[in-house]
């Protein structure tokens, strides 16, 4: 009998949580919606100059995404220590060099490590570079003996062969298909990369592992409502690398651009937002909470995030669970914290579940900032076509044949771009 009801109320738990869940794939069901201003607000009117948007507008939205969603880092001293663990092996058929940080956060709570790769060209430096984030740990973005195979908790994949929560010899390179490594080096890029396992695990375990605990004031056992969730802790780790990579003389720190896919697409912008030393910033099939506009709710909406992966955001954040429209925010103004920087923000035409013409629209929305900055950028509300990249000044576009994922296609735009922008 009460394993009959323990069952019954399991199937309950799950159907509510999840099955009732019928994402809209219907763009004629898209609710009416209007979209907070940019370029004003209650407490300032109007925003008719860079000073006004950089002192007042700019400032007033940060905080109110930090506030209501991502999660505001405690106000809790820290200390970094960074130890050259390996350094000038060649790799990529001597083509390319390897190095290996391992980077230190201390707090009064105690220490966290984390282990930043990077892979310059083997030639002279300094270099642009892409900072990046990562699913499965740094080795499994190439098969080469000499990178540091994690530690750290990794998610089960059986397809990686992973069931046990650990990282193994066998999954060197199984996410290469991702890292177009070889072009980017030849292209004159680095490639700098941290693996977000070792920053957070992404699992909700009410933040008692990873960076939080770190920042607890006494007797503090979980984030308050307003305090940062996992993406914040992971866009954390992203700028922590920035403080080793501009002290690094093979990397030209005013170069460097912060990239991201999905989970991590919508960490790269969150870092990206926060950390202006990124010169641009690039979102990949970011979707719900990264580039999509929340007000459309088409595919994953907020409701359905944060019940899912109750540990990326702040508790805040839940009040808007199927209630868009009282968001103060929506994501256009999240990307519109890049300007006068460089964005970039790509989608894939089956990833219907991240909302492409979403993230596609919240880039054409950042446009009245950057007009004020007086910087081209994406004027015209049309989509583009598929596998036609749109790049006009300081943004760019591209919607890409396939569904969810990074293709070396990605990668060319992203380098495209990066060319163009960085000169
Ligand atoms: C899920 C989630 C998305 C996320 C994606 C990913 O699909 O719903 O919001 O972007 O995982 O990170 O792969």
């Amino acid at each position: 009998m009460m394993k009959y009801f323990t069952l019954t109320l399991l199937l309950f738990i799950c159907i509510s949580a999840f099955g009732q869940f019928q994402p809209n794939y219907d763009e004629s069901r898209v609710p009416d919606y209007e979209l907070p201003e940019l370029l004003k607000s209650e407490e300032y009117g109007k925003i008719k100059s860079v000073k006004d948007w950089e002192a007042k507008r700019r400032p007033e939205i940060l905080a109110l995404f930090a506030d209501q969603m991502y999660g505001k880092i405690p106000d809790v001293p820290y200390s970094l220590d960074f130890e050259v663990q390996k350094e000038d092996i060649p790799i990529l058929s001597g083509k390319a060099l390897l190095k290996e940080v391992l980077i230190t956060v201390s707090t009064v709570n105690g220490s966290l490590p984390f282990s930043l790769m990077i892979i310059t060209p083997n030639t002279q430096g300094p270099h642009p570079c892409f900072m990046t984030i990562n699913f499965y740990g740094n080795h499994t973005l190439l098969d080469d003996q000499n990178i540091t195979i994690t530690k750290a908790w990794v998610n089960n994949n059986k397809d990686f062969g992973i069931s046990d929560n650990k990282a193994t010899e066998v999954t060197r390179g199984v996410r290469s298909y991702r890292w177009d490594i070889e072009s980017i080096i030849n292209r004159g890029y680095a490639l700098a990369s941290i693996y977000y396992g070792e920053i957070d695990p992404d699992y909700d375990d009410g933040f008692q592992n990873g960076l939080h605990p770190l920042f607890y004031a006494d007797g503090q056992k979980n984030p308050q409502p307003e305090e940062w969730g996992s993406i914040g802790a992971w866009a954390f780790g992203m700028s922590r690398s920035m403080d080793y990579l501009v002290t690094d003389p093979s990397i030209d720190a005013k170069k460097v651009a912060v990239m991201g896919h999905s989970r991590l697409g919508k960490t790269s912008l969150w870092a990206g937002v926060n950390d202006q030393r990124f010169a641009l910033v690039i979102s990949n099939d970011s979707g719900c909470g990264g580039a999509a506009l929340s007000r459309r709710a088409y595919g994953e909406t907020v409701g359905r995030i944060n019940t899912a992966f109750p540990h990326w955001f702040n508790d805040n954040f839940t009040q808007y669970n199927e209630n868009e429209p009282a968001l103060p925010i929506d994501q256009h103004m999240l990307l519109a914290l890049v300007a006068p920087r460089a964005l970039y923000v790509a989608s894939a035409v089956d990833d219907r579940w991240a909302d492409p013409k979403g993230e596609f629209l919240s880039t054409y929305h950042t446009n009245p900032v950057y007009k004020l900055y007086g910087e081209k950028s994406i004027n015209d509300p049309q989509m583009p076509a598929v596998d036609q990249p749109k790049m006009v000044g300081k943004t760019g576009y591209h919607v890409r044949t396939g569904g969810h994922n990074v293709t070396d296609y990605d990668w060319e735009q992203y380098m495209n771009f990066a060319d163009k922008v960085f000169k």
